[in-house]
Formats: structure tokens, C-alpha cells, sequence
């Protein structure tokens, strides 16, 4: 399926010039511990990970607290170097910060001293979009997921929905071709969770860019996702690689009651109880 051709890579169909929207190639990753506690020696947070993501392509990664997920998404935005083994991004080496990827950390990471409509605009600012365009732009994309009329709010202002709706607006408004969101929904209510999934994927429908996904719910990596990667408890390994196979546009509220949904997610469940429960004994 994967061709690699004059270091770059490529994917087979339907184009097998298009690159790989990400490829991550034996990928090793050891953290050395700050000088005074050297002693401890290095923790290996990833070993031996290979996994390519095509253009358009929605997957999840999930595994235990501390599995290098986050590691993994920081690899692909080139804030950390691999240990070992090579990351690619649109068939390109990732060997600075990664400028051209989407990425939506773990924390909100809103500007406090921008309002909402200043926030959306950010990174189309940093692309060099001209004012009357960027600002456009921002203002569909806050109504698109119901924020108008806090175009002029600030992130205090505002609650936790709305916040990551803020948050993922932004990232998806500077259209990037790949996207990583780390935990978006992590600290929502069960119901503002499964509203911001759908809308998560309407907005993702228009563009399409790949999606690395973490998230330790199952549900949601079921419902959001073309494939889902489980991976082991620290050092992380890819443990199994689920193609999901339901149909899109995809009823959030009502994709639980699919056989295809049960049947993955008993499997899902399996292959990850193991898992934490080895992570909860060794951490
Ligand atoms: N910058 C860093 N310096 C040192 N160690 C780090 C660093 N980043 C991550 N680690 C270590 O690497 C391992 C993997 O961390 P990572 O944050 O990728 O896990 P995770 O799967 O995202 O966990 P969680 O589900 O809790 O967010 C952990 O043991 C962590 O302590
Ligand atoms: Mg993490």
C-alpha cells in the first residue's frame, strides 16, 4: 500500500503520487530527564511506531494515560525530535516547527487578551491574509458553530463549550491540510460533547483535512473516525489498527445503536482494559 520513492512517501489509490498526509516510520522517542534527576535515566515514551495517514483520512489514537500519544501529535507539529526514525508531513521530512499543520493542544490555548473574532483570525494573520478576508472568514466560522453575536467576547467571558467551539474554529479556519487535536472535548459534559462532535463533523466535511485524534473515549473515537489505533501502556507500541467502516455523514446521537458500533466497541474495549490495567500497576 505505502511506496517510498526518492525519500518521500506515497500512498497507492486513488493517486499514488498524492503523499501521505503523515507517515511515521519506526519512530523512537526517549525523554532524558533534566540534569538533576539524571539518575532516573531516560524514559522511553515510544518505541518502534509506524503509521501513515492519508489525505482526508479521520483516525484516532487511543491508549493509556502516558502512552505518548501527545508525543506522537508533538512529532507530527515538530516541537519534539524523534529519538529514532523518521516523520514525514505531506511527504516532506518534519525537521523544524511544523507551521503548515492544524493543531489543537491539550489545553484550549485561546489568547486571553483576544476576543473571539480576534482569535479565529490569528492564524489566518500569521498566513499573511489580508484583513477584509481573514476577518470574513473568522465571522463564517463563528456562526457556523453558533458563536455570533461573541465575536467581541473574550475567552473569560465565555464557557467551556463555547471555548473549545472558539478553539476549534480557529484551527480549522486556517485550513491546513492535516489537523491534530489533542483531547478537545476532555473536560465537557457528556451532552455538550456529543453536540460538538457533530458539529466537529460538519465543519470537518467541508474541508477535509486528515485528523490525528487522541481521546480516551471510545465512543467518540467510534463515532469521529475512519480508523482507530490502540496503542500499549508506556513504552507505547502500536497494539491494533481498526478500519471503523460506518457510513457518512455519520447521526452522532444515534450511531450507538449500529451492530458495526457494538461490535468495535466490544473489540476496542478488549484490546485497551488490557492495557490500562498493566499501565495502572507500572506508573
Ligand atoms: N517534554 C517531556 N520531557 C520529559 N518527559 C516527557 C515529555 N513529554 C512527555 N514525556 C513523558 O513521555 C511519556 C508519554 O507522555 P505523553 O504526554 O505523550 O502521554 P499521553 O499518552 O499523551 O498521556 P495522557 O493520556 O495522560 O495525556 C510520559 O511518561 C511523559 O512523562
Ligand atoms: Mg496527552
Amino acid at each position: 500500500m505505502v511506496g517510498v520513492h526518492s525519500g518521500q512517501s506515497f500512498h497507492g489509490s486513488p493517486d499514488s503520487r498524492t503523499p501521505d498526509a503523515v507517515r511515521l516510520d519506526a519512530v523512537y522517542k526517549a525523554f532524558v530527564p533534566a540534569r538533576r534527576r539524571r539518575s532516573a535515566g531516560p524514559v522511553l515514551a515510544l518505541e518502534d511506531v509506524t503509521f501513515t495517514a492519508r489525505p482526508g483520512e479521520f483516525i484516532s489514537l487511543v491508549g493509556p494515560s502516558g502512552c505518548g500519544k501527545s508525543t506522537v501529535l508533538n512529532l507530527i507539529a515538530g516541537l519534539v525530535r524523534p529519538s529514532d526514525g523518521n516523520v514525514t508531513y505531506q511527504g516532506a521530512a518534519v525537521d523544524g516547527v511544523n507551521t503548515k499543520v492544524g493543531y489543537i493542544t491539550q489545553d484550549d490555548n485561546l489568547l486571553p487578551w483576544r476576543s473571539v473574532l480576534r482569535n479565529v483570525e490569528f492564524g489566518l494573520e500569521l498566513r499573511g491574509v489580508p484583513k477584509a478576508e481573514r476577518r470574513a472568514r473568522a465571522r463564517e466560522f463563528i456562526e457556523l458553530v453558533g458563536l455570533g453575536g461573541f465575536e467581541d467576547h473574550y475567552p473569560h467571558e465565555l464557557s467551556g463549550g463555547m471555548r473549545k467551539r472558539a478553539g476549534i474554529v480557529r484551527t480549522l479556519a486556517y485550513d491546513s491540510g492535516v489537523v491534530l487535536m489533542d483531547e478537545p472535548f476532555g473536560p465537557l459534559d457528556a451532552q455538550t460533547r456529543v453536540i460538538l462532535q457533530d458539529e466537529l463533523l460538519r465543519l470537518w466535511d467541508r474541508q477535509r483535512p486528515a485528523v490525528l485524534f487522541v481521546t480516551h473515549d471510545l465512543v467518540e473515537a467510534i463515532t469521529l473516525s475512519d480508523r482507530i489505533i490502540t496503542f500499549t501502556g508506556r513504552p507505547g507500541t502500536i497494539k491494533q489498527e481498526y478500519e471503523v467502516g460506518l457510513a457518512r455523514p455519520r447521526d452522532v446521537f444515534h450511531i450507538h445503536e449500529l451492530p458495526r458500533f457494538k461490535e468495535l466497541y466490544d473489540a476496542l474495549w478488549d484490546d485497551i482494559r488490557v492495557e490500562i490495567a498493566r499501565a495502572g500497576t507500572t506508573s
